[in-house]
């Protein structure tokens, strides 16, 4: 799988998210070590507080479809209402756990723009120091 894969397939997730009282549509696909591709979108509920990001359901869907093949190689993150759009602070996070190597968000007019996750979670908190 290529980056440009997950690249279109963060874009169709995004088309899927369910956003009706936010209508900020945001899509996440990540790419494991082994190349495969979990997609996630948003999905808000009445209840605002419980609604989910793309990111944290793209690793949903990791854990859920696979045991063995859990170490995200990168994340490429879309939203048609705000190119480029970053992870939010707990899905960075969430995404640390899994040992996320590099963010991926794409700004309609130019090339995708890719950071370290250092860069993005610095001196960041993980399963290794417990
Ligand atoms: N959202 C995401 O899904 N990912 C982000 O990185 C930022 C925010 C969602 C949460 C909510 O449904 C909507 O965007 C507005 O905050």
């Amino acid at each position: 799988m290529s980056s440009n894969d997950a690249i279109e397939a963060a874009r169709a997730a995004s088309e899927r998210a369910y956003a009706p009282y936010s209508n900020f549509r945001v899509g996440a696909a990540i790419v494991t070590g082994s190349g495969d591709i979990h997609v996630g979108c948003n999905v808000e509920n009445a209840s605002y507080g419980l609604s989910i990001c793309a990111e944290r359901n793209a690793v949903a869907k990791m854990v859920a479809d696979s045991s063995g093949d859990r170490e995200i190689r990168l994340v490429v993150v879309y939203s048609p209402n705000a190119a480029p759009c970053f992870p939010c602070g707990a899905c960075r996070q969430v995404l640390r756990e899994f040992g996320c190597r590099e963010v991926v968000v794409l700004d309609e007019s130019s090339e995708p723009r890719r950071y370290p996750f250092e860069e993005i979670l610095p001196n960041s908190f993980g399963p290794e120091a417990l």
